[in-house]
């Protein structure tokens, strides 16, 4: 989501006649993109906003400015305490951009954008076959650990037109694979629904694959199951964040489902797509969490076998229900408990992998490309890295591989004709 918001600050930036730059030295501005899912993303960004007071120092005309989920929390503490911060804006307000950076600043901009689902924006995309697709904004869940319902207000929806007009125009610029954007994509409602919306972009001739990211496990309608079997473009993977295994712990995260719904989901996705790949994110050391917890969660994981998952220590948010519960579990045991996670996830990563190996795969081909080893780098359907060696050429084509070798992170194949 950050990374799409940002290309859409370079696209802004664009129209106004700016260059991207290799480093910050040689800019007139700079843009920290900031998140604040979790404590090390902001501890990351304070220590780079220091390192630029130096900077504007040599520089005085240099303009540095704060944006993302950290400027909509602590905007006015950040300018404030920063006096090298000219304008600090948030998620919702990133269509004031162009203005913003006319005047001299101080400028703080973090007020809500009661129109974002119709304000369309240019977007300066760096990859030419893979676009992100904003579908909605903002979230109404409050998972009682999450900072970002606060950040990015409440959930709204795009005119499917509006999607539907972006995409066409990917499409005819040779852009191959598109990923719906949402924090609950699954949930999106304008005048379509998500599998409604989803049979539309189908249709749109030159887009190949689609793909879409996060979906809620609550929002996981059969329809939506049958939509990812039967839509030939739609790919046959799910990002289904679980985070705890143990229902107990789900239900003071307000997730909204228990371990058995859950598990009933995803035996339903395995019935009726037995390739689906399936990845999730997980959170170790929630307030109270128990050692029978966290060996639920490692159950969980032994009998689901994700593909892949994300894992993070328990990050208490200022603010959200769960940094005022009771019980917080000390640092070195949600340490030990994610690393108990990564590391039997990583056995199931290899093994999910290795039974690939001899099977023939359609993969897209990106366009990284290794002079010396001529290797080139494309995805499965399931999103899983392919090396092969092969051509520059097939850049951006749909080709079938024969995987050859499974390792952790990624797969060795060679090209099939
Ligand atoms: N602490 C740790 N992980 C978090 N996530 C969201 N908020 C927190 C937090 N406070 C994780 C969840 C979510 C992913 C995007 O980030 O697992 O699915
Ligand atoms: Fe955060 Fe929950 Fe919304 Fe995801 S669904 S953005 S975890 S509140």
């Amino acid at each position: 989501m950050n990374v799409h918001d940002s290309e859409k600050m370079a696209g802004l930036l664009l129209e106004e006649g700016y260059k991207l730059t290799e480093a910050p030295r040689d800019a007139d501005i700079v843009i920290f993109n900031t998140c604040s899912i979790r404590e090390k993303a902001e501890q990351k960004f304070r220590s780079e906003l220091g390192r630029m007071k130096n900077l504007k120092k040599r520089n005085p005309g240099l303009k540095i400015a704060v944006a993302g989920c950290m400027a909509q929390q602590h905007g006015k503490t950040l300018s404030k305490n920063n006096s090298h911060v000219d304008y600090v804006f948030g998620p919702q307000n990133i269509q004031k951009l162009k203005e913003i950076i006319k005047t001299n600043g101080p400028v703080i901009s973090i007020e809500d954008n009661p129109e974002i689902e119709y304000t369309d924006l240019p977007v300066s995309r760096n990859d030419k076959y893979r676009s992100w697709v904003s579908i909605m904004y903002g979230c109404n869940n409050f998972c009682s650990y999450c900072i970002v319902p606060y950040t990015r207000g409440r959930e709204k929806s795009r005119p499917s037109k509006n999607i539907l007009t972006e995409i066409s125009s990917l499409a005819e610029n040779g852009v191959k694979e598109i990923t719906l954007l949402g924090q609950n994509v699954n949930s999106y409602k304008s005048d379509l629904d998500f599998p409604e919306l989803l049979k539309k972009i189908d249709l749109i001739s030159g887009i190949e694959r689609i793909r879409f990211v996060t979906s809620h496990p609550r929002d996981l309608s059969d329809n939506l199951i049958l939509c990812i079997k039967e839509l030939p473009k739609v790919c046959e993977h799910l990002h289904l964040p679980l985070q705890s295994g143990s229902s107990r712990i789900l239900k003071l995260m307000n997730r909204g489902y228990s371990f058995e719904e859950y598990m009933a989901k995803i035996n339903k996705l395995k019935t009726t797509i037995p390739e689906i790949s399936i990845t999730t994110d997980i959170i170790a050391g929630f307030p109270s969490e128990t050692d029978e917890d966290h060996a639920a969660t490692m159950n969980a994981l032994k009998n689901i076998e994700y593909d892949g998952i994300f894992a993070f220590n328990f990050s208490t948010r200022h603010g959200t229900k769960a940094s005022e519960m009771d019980k917080h579990v000390p640092d070195n045991i949600k340490s030990e408990r994610l690393y108990q996670i990564l590391e039997l996830q990583d056995k199931i990563t290899l093994k999910k992998n290795k039974s690939l190996v001899g099977t023939i795969q359609e993969a897209l081909v990106e366009e990284t490309y290794n002079v010396v080893s001529e290797n080139m780098i494309a995805r499965t359907r399931s999103n899983k890295i392919v090396n092969f060696q092969g051509d520059r050429s097939l850049a951006g084509k749909i080709i079938n591989v024969e995987i050859t070798k499974a390792l952790k992170h990624s797969l060795k194949a060679i090209l099939k004709v």
